[in-house]
């Protein structure tokens, strides 16, 4: 049985970013494998959340996983602070990581453009601690959007340095979790490529929109007057709009649309109401569940305290196995 380990950071409410990215196919991937999937709060901290924020996002990015289908019954779901084992695992790596490398990592440079006042260590150290989440369970398969890609192939760049330096080979090399096709990388409303809270919020389809939200973001997305010649290349808002709808809707109801561009007879406004609706039918069970979950303070806790339980025994027998390559070991 393979090891699936994953986590979310708790900024805000999930999105259908996030959703495909990482979340589809829970079921599927819970039945078939251990699965640790975490709330990444240590991670959200780069950006200095205000406290009664996160404490607010922990609970709801927990209540949308369990809303997307994660049993607990079947897969350890863990807040990230809750198995501190990650933080010694993390300045174990640290010592073998450069920081020239750490330097050259694309999310790294894209966060010291976007906040030149806040460039703080933990940026820069973010790639580290994402492997430790990863090594500490000993992964083999990671769920993640394209976004992530990067970061996963520095865990295995610093899985197998460690494995080198020890001369072992106790840390596998873990892989994306892709369901046998491309990473996704689900793309915003306001015709940007990637879908992104910290980008627009407005572009964003949140997993617990009610469904007149989504229909009226849907109907302001970002469209134009549409092809003036036959089988043109599409403009990169419109190429988005075609994206959402293959994620979301029936292949038939895509090929018309395709058609009806490539016949130069497209009506947006037709093609944004036919999207909101497949959007909606798609997430309303999610959407169902949420509403549901929001009350139910008890069972939310019992969840966490039973996976932070899972998610230890796994974490301490990593740490202990690690300190005792690496030479840390009672005399
Ligand atoms: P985060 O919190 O930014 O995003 C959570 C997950 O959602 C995916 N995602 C997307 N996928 C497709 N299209 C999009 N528009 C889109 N936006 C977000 C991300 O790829 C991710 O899978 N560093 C991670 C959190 C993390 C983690 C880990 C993930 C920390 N430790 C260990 C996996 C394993 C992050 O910032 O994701």
């Amino acid at each position: 049985m393979d090891i699936v380990v994953s986590g979310i950071r708790p900024t805000g409410l999930l999105h259908l970013g996030n959703y495909f990215g990482a979340l589809r196919n829970f079921i599927k991937m819970q039945n078939e494998n251990r699965c640790y999937f975490f709330i990444a709060d240590y991670h959200s901290l780069t950006t200095h959340p205000k406290a009664e924020h996160l404490h607010q996002n922990i609970r709801n990015v927990l209540i949308d996983y369990l809303a997307a289908g994660l049993d607990p019954e079947k897969a350890a779901i863990y807040v990230q602070s809750d198995v501190p084992q990650v933080c010694e695992l993390s300045l174990l790596l640290s010592m073998q990581v450069y920081v020239g490398e750490l330097q050259r990592v694309s999310s790294f440079k894209e966060k010291v453009r976007r906040q030149p006042d806040n460039v703080n260590a933990g940026l820069l150290n973010y790639p580290v601690l994402m492997a430790a989440d990863i090594l500490l369970h000993r992964a083999d398969k990671v769920p993640v959007g394209k976004d992530q890609e990067q970061h996963l192939e520095l865990t295995r760049d610093f899985a197998q340095r460690f494995n080198h330096i020890h001369g072992t080979d106790y840390f596998k090399l873990p892989v994306a979790y892709n369901f046998g096709s491309e990473l996704v990388k689900i793309p915003g409303l306001d015709g940007t490529t990637k879908m992104s809270k910290s980008d627009n919020e407005n572009s964003c389809i949140f997993l617990s929109d009610a469904p007149e939200v989504i229909r009226k973001k849907v109907m302001k997305a970002v469209s134009d007057a549409g092809p003036t010649e036959p089988n043109q290349p599409k403009p990169q808002a419109i190429e988005n709009l075609f994206t959402l709808m293959k994620a979301v809707s029936a292949p038939e109801t895509l090929q018309f649309f395709e058609e009806q561009y490539n016949q130069c007879q497209i009506r947006y406004g037709d093609m944004k109401k036919q999207l909101a609706a497949d959007i909606t039918a798609y997430i309303a069970p999610i959407y169902e569940r949420i509403l549901e979950l929001r009350s139910d303070d008890d069972y939310l806790r019992k969840v966490l305290q039973r996976g932070a339980e899972q998610a230890r025994e796994s974490a301490t027998q990593t740490i202990q196995d690690v300190r005792e390559l690496i030479g840390i070991k009672p005399l």
